[in-house]
């Protein structure tokens, strides 16, 4: 099935093999300040990597000039949620282990030449802006807060833009069938990722 089909089938899927675990927003309803502070994370993360990825790659322009912009809609995002948990008596605490993002990273291939290399960091960040927006939309859809509901949807929307924005990066750089050929590999991965993985509240993966 190729991409176009896959959104198809559902707009914020976004190829993903696996759905989340009904039972997961079960217990992340309840742990809404572990899911939060989590989340900052996750936001603060996905910056930091844009950042990384600009000093990285300085001559590429389109890839400096939408990732500008993409870090400053992950700070923004990063801002908001510190809101919701201040709104709801919380503060920021420190960071948890990453499990899925490390699992993912441990299969980033490593050597081969700089276009190879850009391709498994933009195509790790597909995947994690991916998943992070079939979370929002089970946020979205599932929480009893209307305000964080709808605080969910904008940022599933937003999230989902930056999928494409890492998958038009990794096209404009490499060619299409070459990256095409990873992504697909990397679905596979993530999915056995999700699958391996505890299923717990306190974690947007
Ligand atoms: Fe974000
Ligand atoms: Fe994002």
């Amino acid at each position: 099935m190729n991409g176009t089909n896959m959104e198809a089938k559902d707009k914020f899927t976004l190829g993903l093999e696996l759905p989340t675990d009904p039972r997961w927003i079960n217990i992340a309803e309840k742990n809404i300040r572990e899911i939060l502070i989590d989340h900052a994370y996750c936001e603060q993360k996905a910056a930091s990597s844009c950042i990384s990825l600009i000093v990285l790659f300085p001559e590429k322009e389109k890839l400096v000039d939408i990732l500008t912009q993409v870090v400053a809609e992950e700070w923004s995002h990063f801002e908001r949620v510190l809101v919701e948990l201040k709104k709801r008596g919380f503060t920021l605490d420190r960071q948890r282990k990453d499990e899925y993002v490390e699992k993912l990273l441990n299969k980033v291939r490593k050597g081969g030449n700089r276009d190879q290399q850009l391709l498994e960091m933009l195509l790790i960040n597909a995947l994690i802006e991916a998943r992070s927006c079939e979370r929002f939309k089970v946020l979205w859809k599932n929480i009893s807060d209307p305000g964080l509901a709808e605080f969910y949807h904008e940022l599933m929307i937003s999230e989902a833009g930056h999928y494409k924005n890492f998958l038009q990066l990794a096209k404009e750089y490499i060619p299409e069938e070459k990256v095409m050929k990873r992504w697909h590999e990397l679905l596979e991965q993530e999915a056995e990722i999700v699958k391996s993985l505890e299923v717990r509240g306190d974690r947007i993966h």
